[in-house]
């Protein structure tokens, strides 16, 4: 009983529309694609059978235990290279998929509501992880300037999102992150430290044994 109860409260459950204050300039908008999740994944599945996910290698040479994606203009690639974003998808080639109409309104409200008014996100980046997948500390910053926020959706399995400073060695806050809930940070905390720690295994009604983050953004 005690199990079934558990594994309902990790990977089921959703939050009641609320906006929680995290920092100066960031949020957390609990449950707020909620009511849009029957627009979101059928687009977000035929995003991802045009531009499949994979693991793409850092640039120490190291397989990333997330899979990747993107949508839009511009998608965020790492390979031996470095960090960068690029307008072509490097598997076909070819422009990364029409960011969903379904994707950009859901963002440009988020925004909205965290008061970043006239975002226009140029890049969606999907992140596919399986259990155990993780994102270490990490800031934002291949973007050529920092005026518009980061603004990040969470699907499928929940997962404790750490939210830092501006060294990363600063103490984060950890912030368990569930279907349908969205984060944005910009202004002065645009740069904040954030990471997310290794996904328990579960199932979700949904998505299954996996998580989503899709994180929209201004990158050119
Ligand atoms: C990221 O910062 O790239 C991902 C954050 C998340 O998965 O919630
Ligand atoms: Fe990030």
């Amino acid at each position: 009983m005690q199990i079934t109860f558990d594994l309902f409260a990790d990977s089921e459950s959703e939050q009641p529309r609320r906006a929680e204050q995290i920092g100066d300039q960031s949020w957390v908008l609990r449950g707020f694609a909620l009511p849009h999740i029957e627009r979101l994944l059928p687009a977000l599945e035929s995003v991802i059978a045009i531009a499949p996910l994979r693991h793409m290698m850092t640039p120490g040479g190291f397989s990333m235990s997330v899979a990747t994606s993107s949508c839009g203009e511009l998608g965020w690639i790492t390979d031996r290279s470095g960090y960068r974003y690029s307008a072509v998808d490097p598997l076909s080639n070819q422009p990364w998929p029409a960011m969903p109409d379904a994707f950009r309104e859901l963002a440009q409200a988020a925004a909205t509501q965290a008061g970043f008014a006239g975002f226009i996100p140029d890049s969606c980046l999907i992140n596919r992880y399986a259990p155990g997948a993780k994102m270490s500390l990490h800031q934002d910053k291949d973007e050529s300037d920092y005026a518009a926020p980061i603004v990040s959706l969470s699907l499928g399995l929940s997962a404790m999102f750490l939210f830092g400073g501006f060294a990363r060695s600063d103490k984060s806050q950890r912030i368990a992150l569930l279907h349908g809930d969205m984060v944005v940070w910009g202004g002065v905390d645009r740069l904040r430290y954030h990471g997310v720690l290794p996904i328990k295994p579960g199932r979700h009604r949904l998505l299954g044994e996996q998580r989503f983050n899709l994180t929209f953004r201004t990158a050119g």
